[in-house]
């Protein structure tokens, strides 16, 4: 029987650890930085929201974060987490069997939690008694251990129960440790500022994206050579470049350079096999493309997406302004103004064609080399 020791440990997909987690310290710094507050019994500051382009690694660090923060925590002052994502919930019912620990739910006949749950079914906004009562449950929990409740794809959110939620966190955050993280694409801003809370303004927002030049290289060396697999740096060179640091790209070359190595039964990698390699990484990714290609066509966003990429081949990102102009002038006349040039800009980011990694105020490209796709 193949021991698992001896498959493939690149793992180009969604949400699967990648055998080397690579290039996050910052990130990792400032999640550390709140477990540890938590962990103290001190109620966060603000909700976290986490957003980035897909196959950036949200999904793979909310992991990394939820297994630290199990870790976290003392015997008295034990840290629990939650993790959920929207299509697992129909009503905040739903909701609230996520949030309420198990124990709790033990204490109730199962039909008399449903039914608790049922009442609040209706809204949120609601503050009924019932209401009131699983709030008061849930901050007596949250005393006793901090709670870390995680939402993965929250863009997908029905606008409502978000609304509900964040508005519990407030609440609740004021007085007990209890911590929202959100996690979603760049469009997740957006949807967080039409559901009309605020305050999500003041969030704690972490920006997921493409790693650095060492750390690519980190990512796909170290467990090469954990498998006694070696490639040097000058044949690297060209795979660093070409996987253009965006961690998906990353694994789809480091699974095919180790295939490679397995077939041929080499321990050192060369251009050779790099030249192989790139041939099955390219097949994929063409596949890729084409598939975000379809989507933009489909939403009439390929004229102005690649009018977009021309603008991009000069320079790498953007002021929000700038872009504006540049989407202005590729629309027709009939609909070149403001709130046509606001929507399609909010398009293009929610197909990820851009995004405005948080801090920057500019905007880059999503996908990295979807744009010369498109133009070409
Ligand atoms: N820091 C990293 N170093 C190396 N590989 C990574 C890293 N982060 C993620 N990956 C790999 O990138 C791929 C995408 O990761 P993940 O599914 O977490 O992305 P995502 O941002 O959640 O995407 P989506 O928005 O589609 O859910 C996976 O194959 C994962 O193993
Ligand atoms: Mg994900």
């Amino acid at each position: 029987m193949t021991s698992i020791k001896d498959l493939n440990p690149f793992r180009p997909g969604n949400g699967q650890s990648p055998p080397y987690l690579a290039g996050r310290e910052n990130e990792q710094g400032r999640l550390k930085k709140i477990l540890a507050e938590l962990s103290a019994g001190r109620p966060p500051a603000a909700d976290t929201v986490m957003y980035g382009p897909r196959g950036m690694g949200k999904t793979v660090l909310l992991h990394w974060f939820e297994n630290e923060a199990k870790k976290g925590g003392t015997k008295d002052n034990p840290i629990r987490t939650s993790w959920t994502t929207p299509n697992k919930l129909t009503s905040p019912a739903d909701l609230w069997s996520y949030l309420l620990s198990q124990d709790w739910k033990k204490r109730l006949k199962p039909n008399q939690w449903i039914a608790k749950f049922a009442l609040l079914s209706a809204t949120w906004e609601s503050r009924s008694a019932a209401n009131q009562a699983l709030v008061s449950a849930l901050t007596n929990e949250c005393k006793k251990s901090p709670l870390i409740f995680l939402m993965d794809e929250a863009h997908t959110m029905d606008a409502g129960l978000c609304n509900g939620l964040l508005n519990l966190s407030q609440e609740i955050r004021n007085e007990v440790p209890f911590l929202l993280v959100l996690a979603g694409t760049p469009g997740l801003r957006h949807f967080l500022s039409t559901v009309n809370a605020s305050f999500v303004e003041r969030s704690n927002k972490i920006g997921i994206g493409r790693l650095d030049a060492q750390s690519t290289a980190d990512a796909i060396v170290k467990p090469l050579n954990e498998h006694g697999i070696k490639i040097d740096d000058s044949t690297l060179a060209p795979v660093v470049e070409d996987s253009q640091h965006y961690p998906y790209f990353i694994q789809l070359w480091g699974e095919a350079l180790w295939d490679l190595a397995k077939e041929k039964e080499l321990q050192t990698l060369t251009s050779q096999e790099v030249t192989t390699a790139k041939t099955r990484v390219e097949g994929v990714r063409l596949g890729f493309y084409g598939e975000r290609r379809l989507r933009l066509k489909d939403d009439g966003l390929l004229k102005v997406a690649t009018d977009c990429a021309a603008i991009f081949e000069g320079q790498s990102r953007f002021k929000e302004a700038d872009l504006e102009k540049a989407i202005k002038d590729s629309l027709p006349d009939n609909q070149s103004d403001e709130p046509h040039e606001s929507q399609v800009l909010r398009d293009l980011a929610r197909h990820e064609f851009i995004w405005n990694p948080p801090g920057t105020g500019l905007y880059e490209p999503g996908i990295p080399s979807l744009m010369t796709y498109i133009l070409d």
